[in-house]
């Protein structure tokens, strides 16, 4: 069964496309959201008060400039060229931030920085292999940095990577695949690369029918290099 994806950058380029005319007024930005549902969930402070922060498929860079206005110093990447470019129109002026137009793991594996945590919402790590992912967010935290993401609550039953059709069901065949383990998974993953104190769940949604939320948080003790 073929298992490669092609998540490519430009199937993220009409993320949360503006619908007016013009160039786009920057967003509100007066929360942290983890969740789908607004207000819901935990803040920032799922973070653990990190003063260095790299997040992982930033697209518009919401949660990135609420964290550089606290005077976290804050890297934020996408791969998509137009997420950055709008990203970089909008924050500019913002102190403490610079957004990175790079893939994940070719950043990570290139850079000698290291980040008191690394954090991923809806992102990146939804989209990427965590066997590649998880080894090289471990490298470059400091000792004791906190990795959180989250992402969609997985459908029971259906775990490992999941395809869907990139470009909507009209559009050209692109195969984008996203992981999605069950949280129990999720900490087995963690663990086996490291981490500690890992806390893996699925946060209900405020009305339990609706779908929720998974949601991960785990340190990394002694920022050591994983086993090559
Ligand atoms: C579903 S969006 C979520 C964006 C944002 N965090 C939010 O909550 O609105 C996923 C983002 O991750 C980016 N992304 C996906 N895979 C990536 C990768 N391997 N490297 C860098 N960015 C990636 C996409 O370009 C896209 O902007």
């Amino acid at each position: 069964m073929p298992r490669s994806s092609q998540n490519l950058p430009e199937c993220w380029d009409t993320y949360k496309p503006h619908k007016g005319d013009g160039e786009p007024p920057a967003p509100d930005v007066d929360t942290f959201e983890w969740t789908q549902h607004p207000g819901h969930g935990p803040a920032d402070d799922f973070l653990g008060g990190p003063r260095t922060a790299l997040e992982l498929g930033s697209a518009e860079g919401r949660e990135a400039v609420f964290l550089a206005r606290k005077g976290v110093d804050v890297t934020a990447l996408d791969f998509s060229s137009a997420q950055v470019e709008r990203a970089r129109r909008w924050w500019g002026g913002v102190d403490h931030l610079r957004f990175v137009h790079a893939e994940a793991c070719d950043f990570l594996a290139s850079t000698d920085a290291t980040y008191d945590t690394v954090f991923s919402i809806w992102g990146a790590v939804w989209f990427t292999d965590p066997g590649n992912l998880i080894p090289l967010v471990a490298k470059r935290l400091n000792p004791g940095g906190v990795f959180a993401f989250s992402q969609a609550e997985p459908i029971e039953g259906y775990y490992g990577p999941q395809a869907m059709y990139g470009n909507g069901l009209s559009g050209r065949k692109l195969t984008v695949l996203r992981w999605n383990y069950a949280p129990e998974t999720w900490a087995d993953i963690l663990k086996r690369d490291g981490f500690t104190d890992v806390d893996a769940q699925v946060l209900a949604a405020p009305d339990p029918a609706d779908v929720g939320t998974l949601l991960v948080r785990a340190v990394y003790p002694l920022g050591e290099s994983p086993e090559e």
